[in-house]
């Protein structure tokens, strides 16, 4: 009751009457103060250790999704522009490659102390370019840097193998090599975790990069960029370019042009595909994190209280717009009922609006297309027999990019949801009897990112866990993402690890090495 009050006192907006207790506040222009400006860039990328324009002089608009308004502009690049950026790369690499892994720790340390100095400039950025809340935006920030503290460590630390041959005399070892210059192609969920988790290992193995900055988001991949230059990343090893209209001919340019030797893709499973292809002509190392559709299942046996917060926390961080987040929420028949009254008394507390306004929980949507996507996956679920408890509706007077948190109950697998990823604030909760019932529904997908379930029964802890068809697995926990564990999918969710003691072998190769007549007895 606090919260309506002191929201009321704001010129409140009440969604419709009977659906939602949500109150929301019309997102008005809160322009951040950055604590050093020279951080926001204007009409410039990183190219070969310097900020320039496009050859054209074209540029395109960064707005925000929270008001609609203009931030700054950008460079339009061309693949001619981009050209010059792998040309810097692969000219740094010929000197980046040797550098020991002590000295890329170094210049990754201080990546990383000038990230954790300007993390609030840097969230001010994410928030302002992707609409997170603040308090949202300052935990990725944090996150983001942890990527390259952790790779930092794992630098030094890239061992080889020393192999018993099979034949006599012959000696066989391995060493690890940086697999050269790298395409990166990022997207706009996550403005600054995304760059770092692709750029921390890429330097840590000792190759160079050229990344496309996502056209939503790349004020932070900027931000970033200055960083790097200020910690002494040498010139060419880290390049950075930004496009709108252009970012299909430079996606095909990353995946076609011979001098790249591996892409990293964040992003739908669609865009993965038509990558894959177009990196096929020349067979480069590949690393696909792409699309989930997110079994989130809730046993009888759990603790409900833990798995409301842990599915709240799941579905609605970012507002529905992660990879990771809960998209089909299975709650068994006995706990169904209670499950369901907890989660609505959740999501009723939740404040939208401007993610600078202090309070809100819960900033916009990245577009109108995604607010299109949300509300059809809510108007399909209501046409084929869902009840909606909370939101199910745009909230205009907030901005033109809001969309209600919203819960729909008694889902059923015909409805778009339990087969497509929502990418947005729909909770669709499900009822399921039995275990075998709701493992196979929560493997019926053609997508296998992350999956979480909440039970206590030890033998169901592991029965479960070993039949999810997924690459990663929250028991017991909404929130999974950390830089030490490995993250990606099976299926068609992609393939490669980002993170962890395995992200950096995505950017090395192995060297085998057999050297034989080795085996002579010594002479006495
Ligand atoms: C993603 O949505 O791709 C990343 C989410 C995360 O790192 O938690």
């Amino acid at each position: 009751m606090a919260l309506l009050h002191r929201l009321a006192a704001s010129s409140a907006y009440r969604c419709a009457p009977g659906i939602s207790s949500i109150l929301v506040r019309r997102a008005s222009t809160m322009a951040p103060k950055l604590r050093d400006p020279s951080l926001l860039k204007k009409d410039v990328c990183y190219v070969n250790g310097a900020w320039v324009a496009a050859k054209s002089g074209k540029t395109f608009e960064v707005t925000d999704p929270a008001t609609g308004e203009v931030i700054t502009t950008c460079p339009e690049f061309t693949t001619s522009d981009t050209e010059s950026a792998i040309t810097a790369a692969a000219d740094a690499f010929k000197t980046f490659r040797n550098l020991t892994g002590r000295e890329r720790a170094k210049l990754l340390r201080k990546w990383y102390d000038l990230a954790v100095e300007n993390t609030e400039d840097i969230a001010q950025l994410i928030t302002w370019e992707n609409g997170k809340p603040l308090a949202d935006a300052r935990g990725e920030a944090a996150y983001a840097a942890n990527f390259f503290e952790w790779f930092s460590e794992e630098a030094p630390r890239t061992y080889g193998d020393v192999i018993p041959a099979s034949v006599p005399g012959n000696r066989v070892w391995t060493t690890k090599e940086p697999v050269g210059v790298c395409g990166l192609i990022t997207p706009w969920n996550f403005p600054a975790a995304m760059i770092t988790r692709k750029i921390g290992p890429a330097l840590a193995a000792g190759c160079t990069v050229v990344c496309k900055a996502p056209a939503e988001t790349p004020l932070t991949a900027l931000a970033l960029a200055e960083l790097a230059h200020r910690a002494g990343i040498p010139k060419g090893v880290v390049n950075i370019v930004t496009t709108n209209d252009n970012t299909i001919a430079i996606g095909e340019q990353l995946t076609t042009n011979p001098t790249i030797k591996k892409v990293s893709f964040t992003g739908s499973t669609n865009v993965g595909k038509l990558l894959m292809k177009q990196s096929s002509s020349t067979l480069k190392k590949l690393s696909l994190e792409l699309g989930g559709n997110s079994p989130f299942i809730v046993f009888d046996d759990a603790d409900i209280d833990a798995a409301v917060a842990g599915a709240v926390a799941s579905k609605f961080r970012s507002s529905g717009q992660t990879c990771v987040c809960a998209n089909r929420i299975y709650v068994q028949e006995g706990i169904y009922e209670d499950f369901v009254a907890k989660f609505v008394e959740k999501v009723k507390a939740f404040k939208i609006g401007n993610g600078f306004a202090e309070g809100v929980t819960h900033g916009p949507l990245i577009h109108d297309r995604a607010i299109g996507k949300v509300d059809h996956h809510v108007q399909d679920a209501i046409k084929k027999g869902a009840k909606l408890l909370v939101g199910g509706q745009k909230l205009p007077d907030v901005g033109s990019n809001f969309y209600d948190m919203t819960v729909l109950r008694d889902m059923n697998a015909d409805m778009a949801i339990a087969s497509e990823e929502t990418f947005g604030p729909v909770a669709g909760l499900f009822k399921f009897k039995t275990e075998a019932e709701v493992v196979k529904l929560a493997n019926a997908s053609e997508v296998g990112l992350a999956g979480y379930f909440y039970a206590r029964d030890l033998e169901r802890v592991h029965r479960v866990a070993e039949a999810l068809e997924v690459g990663m697995i929250g028991i017991n926990t909404g929130i999974i993402s950390d830089p030490v564990s490995p993250f990606g999918g099976v299926k068609e969710s992609g393939f490669g690890r980002e993170g962890s003691k395995y992200g950096i072998a995505e950017y090395q190769i192995t060297k085998m090495m057999t050297y034989g007549g080795m085996g002579k007895p010594l002479q006495s």
